[in-house]
């Protein structure tokens, strides 16, 4: 499955949305949608997608991925039954952080397809968007795992998958984070 059949449909989802970003950050050779349930309860938010997302037209499907989607089914859920997404939905080149510029051109959409799930919590993974969901200074080390009231729905700012590979401390941490936001 190359993804493309969902690529189009979110893209013709979100097409007046789209059409609003900038060109230069709407390159569509780097491209990867959100997938997954938009009854979902929980809604979770990556950075950008990698190479392998990019290759394979969807969202986390790399490593981060794999270590994503096994901590969801030990905590009893599929990555179907959730719905999974990115702040930036373009691959930054060289896997740089995305710029400021990227960030802003990219969050409309993020905020229509939180409109449109509607979901109870939504889960950061990773510092760049626990920043653009909650008002905060603390390191994530400090507040991963914490609940934050956002009106209709609460943020849980959690590591983003690939820091457990580089530090095998944070891998259960991760998972625990995960139970609580599956369970809440
Ligand atoms: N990392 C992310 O933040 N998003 C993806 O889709 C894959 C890896």
């Amino acid at each position: 499955n190359c993804g493309c059949t969902n690529n189009m449909n979110f893209r013709t989802r979100y097409s007046d949305i789209i059409e609003e970003i900038p060109d230069q950050q709407r390159d569509f050779e780097r491209f990867v949608p959100a997938e997954g349930d938009e009854d979902a309860s929980l809604f979770i938010i990556g950075e950008a997608p990698g190479a392998t997302e990019v290759e394979r037209g969807r969202p986390f499907v790399g490593r981060g991925g794999n270590i994503l989607v096994d901590a969801l089914n030990a905590a009893g859920v599929t990555r179907r039954s959730v719905y999974i997404t990115n702040l930036v939905k373009v691959r930054p080149e060289d896997n740089r952080d995305p710029y400021r510029a990227e960030i802003d051109a990219w969050t409309p959409l993020l905020h229509a397809e939180i409109q449109t799930v509607s979901p109870d919590v939504i889960l950061t993974l990773g510092r760049i968007p626990m920043n653009e969901m909650i008002e905060t200074d603390a390191r994530i080390s400090d507040i991963h795992g914490e609940r934050f009231d956002e009106g209709r729905y609460c943020v849980l700012p959690t590591f983003h998958p690939a820091a457990t590979l580089y530090d095998r401390s944070r891998l259960d941490p991760f998972r625990k984070d995960i139970t609580e936001a599956v369970r809440w």
